[in-house]
């Protein structure tokens, strides 16, 4: 066993066993993949399935960007197979971003940034990447990736605003305790909540409501800035421009006046 707090396969599978969790029971660790995505992609789908890794050769973020991922950080990918149509995948995005965000909340003071980045402070903490996989109009499967900044840190000009539990904390975590932490808020949220529990919670933890939003249009439509008034139940975002209430279901968002934003309860 290693004695350090770093990802090992012993660790986590034993920290995994004392949890209440269902996605990750089957895990396959690595010490270096391309992306955990890729690993995933060899398995038989099967729900729960979790890849994880200690690093990423090509890691990848949003909007085709790449994704840090040297050691100190947490990076799986899982498969959902739920039997719903595809309008339903951007709510189990907002799902495993709650699961994520409960988890780490217990170590570091941080919210959900629609749809599914979460910050403290204002700066990166995690990245959630899903991909679904359709037959027709169904969902045949739903990748899930996750990249946690745990103890990982020093980032460089380009990452300026990432932070890491260890920064956040002054001390390294235990990354192998917290997966299974991550991992169980995720399936309590997906298995156990209904869906009015999860969105009622979602808005609660969301950094962008009654916030200044700026959503850059991928399209190179241009940028659109309004208040953002709610999360709808599909997963969509309603932002008060001044022209009238829009509805945003994808793009990238961009937050400001965060620093001053008063928590509610969670
Ligand atoms: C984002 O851009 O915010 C999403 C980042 C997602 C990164 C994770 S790390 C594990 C999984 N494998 C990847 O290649 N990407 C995701």
């Amino acid at each position: 066993m290693k004695n350090d707090l770093g990802l090992c396969k012993k660790e986590i599978i034993r920290e995994i066993k004392n949890s209440n969790t269902l996605i990750g029971r089957d895990l396959h660790f690595f010490e270096s993949v391309t992306s955990t995505f890729d690993k995933l992609e060899e398995f038989k789908p099967k729900e729960g399935l979790t890849v994880a890794a200690v690093c990423q050769t090509n890691g990848r973020g949003r909007l085709g960007r790449q994704w840090n991922s040297k050691k100190g950080g947490i990076y799986f990918s899982f498969m959902l197979l739920p039997k719903e149509n595809v309008e339903e995948a951007p709510f189990i995005t907002l799902i495993c971003a709650l699961g994520v965000q409960k988890a780490l909340s217990k170590y570091a003071d941080c919210l959900i940034k629609w749809p599914n980045d979460i910050v403290c402070d204002g700066k990166k903490l995690c990245g959630i990447l899903t991909k679904a996989n359709l037959t027709g109009n169904s969902i045949k499967s739903i990748y899930v990736g996750i990249g946690i900044n745990a103890n990982n840190g020093n980032f460089c000009d380009e990452l300026s605003n990432a932070v890491s539990l260890k920064e956040l904390c002054g001390k390294n975590v235990d990354e192998n305790k917290l997966l299974a932490e991550v991992l169980e808020e995720i399936s309590h949220a997906y298995y156990s909540q209904s869906r009015e529990q999860i969105l009622s919670s979602y808005k609660k933890a969301c950094v962008n409501l009654e916030n200044q939003v700026t959503i850059h249009y991928a399209n190179g439509k241009g940028d659109e800035h309004g208040i953002c008034k709610d999360i709808l139940p599909d997963g969509s975002m309603n932002v008060q421009t001044k022209n009238g209430i829009i509805n945003v279901n994808s793009g990238e968002v961009s937050v400001k006046g965060i620093y001053n934003f008063e928590r509610t309860n969670l």
